[in-house]
C-alpha cells in the first residue's frame, strides 16, 4: 500500500533507540517540515485543481503535530534545539527533474514517499518503544500519515497519466532506499 521498495531494516530501532531523544527532537523538526512543503506547493501551484484545498488540510495537520510533538519534548524534558537532518530528504529532492510538468510529478512523488517511510517507522515506534503514552502517540500518527501518503499519490494520478506516475514512484522509491542508506550511522528517523 505505502509502495516502498524495501521495508525498514530490522536493526533500525535497535539502532536507535539508545538515542531516542535525538529521534524525537529530529521527528518534531521533520513535522515543521512537511508542514512547509506543503505549505510551499500552495504557493508554487495555487491554480492547480484541488491542489490548495487538500495541501491546507496537510499543512495544519502537520502543525499540529509540531505542536504535539513541541508539548511532548517538553513532558521528557528535552530540549528543542537545532541538529544536522539526515541527507535523506536532500537527496531525494535532488532527484526532482527541474523541467514541468515533470517537476510537480516528482515533487509529489518525493512529497509521498517520505510521508510513507514516516508512517513505516511510526508503526514500528508504536510497536517497541516502551513509554506505552509514546506507543499511543505514534499509532495515531501512523494513520494520518498513511493518509498523506495517498493525498500526494492520488494528486499526482489526477495530473499525470496512472502508466508515468507508477513508473516514477517505482524509480523514486528505488532511490528512497539508497537516500535512507546515506545517513550512515548517524541515528535520525530517516536513517537506516
Ligand atoms: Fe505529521
Ligand atoms: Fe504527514
Amino acid at each position: 500500500m505505502l509502495h516502498l521498495a524495501q521495508p525498514t531494516d530490522e536493526r533500525w530501532f535497535d539502532r536507535i533507540e539508545p538515542h531516542l531523544d535525538v529521534i524525537l527532537v529530529d521527528h518534531t523538526h521533520l513535522e515543521k517540515r512537511a508542514a512547509s512543503t506543503a505549505l510551499s506547493l500552495i504557493f508554487k501551484y495555487t491554480g492547480r485543481e484541488g491542489l490548495p484545498a487538500v495541501l491546507s488540510e496537510i499543512v495544519q495537520e502537520e502543525m499540529e503535530h509540531f505542536s504535539q510533538m513541541l508539548e511532548l519534548l517538553e513532558d521528557q524534558h528535552i530540549e528543542f534545539r537545532k541538529i544536522e537532518p539526515a541527507p535523506y530528504a536532500k537527496s531525494l529532492v535532488s532527484r526532482i527533474r527541474s523541467n514541468e510538468p515533470e517537476r510537480l510529478l516528482d515533487t509529489l512523488l518525493v512529497a509521498g514517499l517520505i510521508e510513507a517511510r514516516s508512517c513505516e517507522r511510526f508503526k514500528i515506534l508504536a510497536e517497541r518503544v516502551e513509554d506505552p503514552a509514546l506507543a499511543d502517540y505514534y499509532g495515531q500518527l501512523f494513520e494520518s500519515e498513511a493518509r498523506h501518503y495517498t493525498i500526494y499519490t492520488d494528486l499526482a494520478r489526477r495530473y499525470y497519466p496512472g502508466d508515468e506516475v507508477a513508473a516514477r514512484l517505482d524509480e523514486l522509491a528505488a532511490h528512497e532506499v539508497d537516500a535512507l542508506k546515506a545517513a550512515g550511522d548517524t541515528p535520525r528517523l530517516h536513517s537506516w
